[in-house]
């Protein structure tokens, strides 16, 4: 690895949440750094709700290039750009903000693309999985949202499910209706829900499960937590986006089921890839040592 080197011409960047203490970017983005020898930082900002607005004009007044947004600010990040691109406009929330040299906002939402370019990674041909038969995702949280927009525009028909069903049809109407506004002269998407009590039931029928939930996370609601995939199709592809533990309870039960199975770490990692190109200007692999480095790190909290 090149030495860390930082001078007045650093290219700067980071993430703003509240909290923020948690987040792997900085560690993720400044190992790219010092792998591809940049002259830059990228750093943990923590802001206020109130605060957010006057946080990112003060980072474009610094010299910023941009900056990652989590929770919770996804929502305060898609309103303050100027520019959205079509995905995190249906998602309706924006992770990745870009600074233009015009004073410009760019926004985009990279969940739902590191979730897709991880399955890839994980050698699952993602368009052949969309016309094989829908995905049904667990959960209608933020995770979900963005990770339902990327499936439906690689193809996929999309069911929810979640423990509030409100939540799931709430969700399924809001990107129908976005969807079809931004898309006006193209095909409709498919979303539907089924019952939380039912969807174990339904498996037979899907190509494609992804937890989107907390449940299985260490330290979460249900650590333990392993559904019953007795009624999955030899060809489900099992997933999870929960990362801590690596290879949750789900993902081990799905694995001894003989399915093919994708955790949650390559979401985190992939999802970095456009933001740092964006800002430092160099692409950036998620390979064997960047993953050891992040397991690493994960491993010392
Ligand atoms: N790998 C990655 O890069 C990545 C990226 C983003 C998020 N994540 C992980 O994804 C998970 C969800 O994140 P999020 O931002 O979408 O959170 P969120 O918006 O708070 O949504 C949480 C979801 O989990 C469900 N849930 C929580 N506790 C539950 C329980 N005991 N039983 C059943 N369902 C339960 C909620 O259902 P209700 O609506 O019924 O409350 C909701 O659908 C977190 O574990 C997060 O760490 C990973």
């Amino acid at each position: 690895m090149s030495e860390f080197r930082i001078t007045g011409k650093a290219k700067l960047a980071g993430v703003i949440g509240y909290p923020v203490t948690h987040s792997l970017s900085p560690v993720l983005h400044n190992y790219w750094l010092a792998r591809h020898g940049i002259d830059g930082a990228y750093v943990p900002l923590s802001v206020a709700p109130d605060a957010f607005v006057i946080a990112v004009k003060g980072l474009q007044a610094a010299g910023f290039r941009g900056a990652n947004v989590t929770i919770p600010h996804k929502e305060a990040a898609f309103a303050i750009a100027d520019e959205v691109d079509p995905m995190a406009r249906i998602a309706g929330s924006v992770n990745t903000l870009v600074f233009r040299e015009d004073g410009s906002i760019h926004g985009s939402s990279t969940d739902g693309f590191g979730y897709v370019a991880n399955l890839e990674a994980d050698g699952i041909d993602v368009s052949a999985l969309a016309s094989r038969g829908p995905a049904l995702l667990l959960g209608a949280g933020g995770a979900a949202r963005s990770i339902a927009t990327s499936l439906l525009e690689k193809g996929f028909q999309v069911i929810f499910s979640n423990r509030t069903a409100e939540r799931a049809d709430g969700l399924a109407k809001e990107l129908d209706a976005a969807w079809r506004r931004n898309f006006p002269e193209g095909d409709a998407p498919w979303l539907s829900t089924i019952a939380w009590d039912e969807w174990e039931e339904q498996l037979g029928d899907m190509a494609l499960l992804v937890n989107t939930t907390s449940l299985g996370m260490q330290g979460g609601p249900a650590p333990d937590w392993a559904p019953n995939l007795s009624k999955a199709s030899r060809h489900l592809v099992a997933s999870d986006i929960v990362y801590v533990p690596q290879e949750t309870p789900f993902l081990k039960a799905a694995r001894e089921l003989g399915l093919t199975t994708s955790g949650g770490l390559g979401m985190l990692l992939h999802q970095a890839r456009p933001g740092f190109k964006a800002w430092f200007g160099a692409d950036t692999e998620v390979d064997e040592a960047t993953v050891a480095y992040i397991r690493a790190a994960l491993s010392r909290r």
